[in-house]
C-alpha cells in the first residue's frame, strides 16, 4: 500500500462514526478507501473515494468516510484503483472509532512536537511511540507543531529556506518520508496543529491588517552570514499563503472541521482579511474528554501598538467552548503549540504566551472566574519537557488547579536555556505554582485518562525518552 502513495496514509479527523483517510501521490489519481473487519481485508468493501488528486493541491487528498459504528476496529487500505486490496499483502493497518460523546471510557494518547530530521537515524522517537502503541495501546496521537522545519536550510532537504509552494511540499516529502514517522502515522490516528516552522522561524504579522509578515532580525542576520540569497531574508505575504497552502494539503485537509475556517479566495488561497474572524482552531471529543486545538500562529500580531496571539474570533470560540464543556465533560484539554504557563527570565524571542502577558492574564482570569475545572494544557515547542502545576484563585476564595504538560522535541536540538532560565509566572490570579519536573532529551508524552466507579477521572502524564523508557510521571486525581 505504501508503494502506491508518496506520503501517507494518515488516519485523520477520527471520531465516533467518521474518519478522514489522507494520502498524497506524485501524479493525478483518485484515492480509494477500503474497509474490512478481517486484518487481511479479504472482506473489504469500497468505503469511499477522494476527489481527483490534482496538481493544485500537490496531489494530496482525503477520503471522508461516515456512518461508521462507534468503538469498532476497521482494517483499511488506500489504493489508487478499484481493485480490492490483495489479502496476501496483509495484515493491513487499522483504526478504532471513538466511543459515543460523553461515555466515560478509559483511554490513552501520545503527544509531542518538533521533528527536525538531521541524520538517517532521526525519528527513533516515532518507533518508540509505535512500540508503546503495540504494547500498551494508544487511541490517537497529537502532533503539536513544527511537523516540518521549512526554514532550516541545513536540514530541510532543500539546502535553502523554503520559498515556493513546491519547496514547502518538498520539505514535507523529505521529513515525512522517514520510515518511522510514516509507519507510526499509518497506525496511529493523528490530530495535528501547526507551529512557526511550518511557515518560518518565530514569524508574525506586523499589524492586524495582516498584510505584512516578519521574521526576527537574528534570522535575517544568520541567513545573511550563511550567504543565503536575499529572498531568504524576508517573509512576503505570498510566502505565508504558500506555506499555509502546503499546511492545508498535509495537515489541515484531514483535520476535524475547523471551528470557524479562514476565508479563501476563488483560487483557494487564504486571504487574511482584517475582518476575517476565522482561524485554524478546531475541537474534538473522545468519550468524556473534550479537546480545543488552538491556532496560535495565523492570527498572531506583534507590532508597535498591537499584540495578539489568538485574535478576536478565536477568543470568542475558545470562551464559548470553555463555558460549554466545563459542566458537560469531566476532563478538558487545551492544546497550544506554544507554552502557556512556562515563563523565563531571559526570553529574547518572546514567542510563547509569556511574550503576550496581557492575553495570558486574560485567559487565566477567565479560567478562574468561570471555575473551569479539570483543564489540562498540552504543549510543545520549547525543546525541553515539563509538568507544571498552578492553583488559581477561585471566585469564592477556593483554588482552581491547572496543569501544563509539555512534551518536546520528538527529534531536535535540546534547549539547555529553557530549564536554566525558568521562573515562576507573575500573575494576579495565580495563588501558587510548582514545577514538578523538567526534562532535556528527545521525548514523547503519553496521557492516560482513567475513570473510577463513580466516574471521577485520573489523568496521568508519563514522559518517555526516545527509546520508549518512562523517565517522568505525574498523576492527577
Ligand atoms: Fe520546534
Amino acid at each position: 500500500m505504501l508503494g502506491d502513495l508518496l506520503l501517507g496514509p494518515i488516519v485523520g479527523g477520527l471520531d465516533e462514526d467518521s474518519v478522514h483517510l489522507w494520502g498524497r501521490t506524485d501524479h493525478p489519481a483518485t484515492l480509494h478507501a477500503w474497509l474490512g473487519e478481517n486484518e487481511d481485508l479479504s472482506n473489504a468493501r469500497l468505503a469511499g473515494k477522494s476527489l481527483p488528486l490534482a496538481a493544485e493541491n500537490g496531489f494530496a487528498g482525503v477520503v471522508p468516510i461516515t456512518d461508521l459504528t462507534p468503538q469498532t476496529t476497521y482494517h483499511y487500505a488506500l489504493t489508487l484503483d478499484d481493485d480490492p486490496p490483495n489479502p496476501e499483502n496483509g495484515p493491513y493497518p487499522s483504526f478504532t472509532t471513538f466511543p459515543p460523546c460523553g461515555e466515560r471510557k478509559n483511554f490513552s494518547f501520545s503527544f509531542g512536537s518538533c521533528f527536525l530530521p538531521s541524520t538517517p537515524e532521526s525519528g527513533k522517537t516515532f518507533a518508540a511511540i509505535d512500540a508503546h502503541r503495540v504494547e500498551h495501546g494508544l487511541d490517537f496521537g497529537l502532533f503539536l507543531g513544527d511537523q516540518i522545519y521549512a526554514d532550516n536550510f541545513a536540514n530541510n532537504g532543500l539546502e535553502r529556506v523554503a520559498l515556493t509552494l513546491e519547496d514547502y511540499r518538498d520539505v514535507y516529502t523529505y521529513g515525512w518520508s522517514y520510515k518511522s514517522f510514516r509507519n507510526l502515522l499509518m497506525h496511529l490516528p493523528a490530530f495535528m496543529t501547526l507551529d512557526d516552522h511550518e511557515v518560518d522561524d518565530d514569524w508574525t504579522w506586523t499589524d492586524s491588517t495582516r498584510t505584512e509578515a516578519k521574521i526576527p532580525i537574528w534570522d535575517k542576520f544568520k541567513r545573511w552570514r550563511a550567504r543565503r540569497s536575499p529572498q531568504e531574508w524576508h517573509l512576503p505575504t505570498s510566502r505565508v499563503q504558500t506555506a499555509l497552502q502546503a499546511y492545508w494539503e498535509h495537515q489541515g485537509m484531514h483535520a476535524p472541521h475547523f471551528e470557524l475556517p479562514l476565508q479563501i479566495d476563488e483560487e483557494g488561497t487564504y486571504t487574511f482579511q482584517e475582518s476575517d474572524p476565522g482561524s485554524l482552531a478546531y475541537t474534538f471529543e473522545y468519550g468524556a474528554a473534550a479537546f480545543f486545538v488552538l491556532d496560535t500562529r495565523t492570527m498572531r500580531v506583534k507590532g508597535k501598538n498591537e499584540r495578539t496571539m489568538l485574535g478576536k474570533g478565536q477568543w470568542a470560540a475558545l470562551k464559548e467552548w470553555l463555558s460549554t464543556v466545563n459542566d458537560q465533560y469531566p476532563v478538558k484539554f487545551l492544546v497550544s503549540s506554544c507554552a502557556v504557563l512556562f515563563d523565563m527570565w531571559v526570553d529574547i524571542a518572546r514567542d510563547r504566551w509569556a511574550g503576550f502577558p496581557e492575553e495570558r492574564e486574560h485567559l487565566l482570569h477567565f479560567l478562574a472566574a468561570n471555575e473551569i475545572e479539570n483543564l489540562f494544557i498540552l504543549t510543545g515547542d520549547l525543546h525541553s519537557a515539563h509538568a507544571l502545576h498552578v492553583n488559581l484563585y477561585g471566585p469564592m476564595g477556593g483554588s482552581i488547579p491547572l496543569w501544563e504538560f509539555c512534551s518536546t522535541p520528538f527529534n531536535q536540538n535540546q534547549n539547555w536555556f529553557a530549564p536554566r532560565t525558568y521562573r515562576k509566572l507573575n500573575s494576579d490570579v495565580v495563588k501558587d505554582q510548582h514545577m514538578r519536573f523538567l526534562y532535556l532529551g528527545n521525548n514523547f508524552g503519553v496521557i492516560d485518562v482513567d475513570f473510577d466507579e463513580d466516574g471521577e477521572p485520573t489523568v496521568t502524564f508519563t514522559l518517555h525518552d526516545e527509546d520508549g523508557a518512562a523517565v517522568e510521571r505525574e498523576i492527577v486525581d
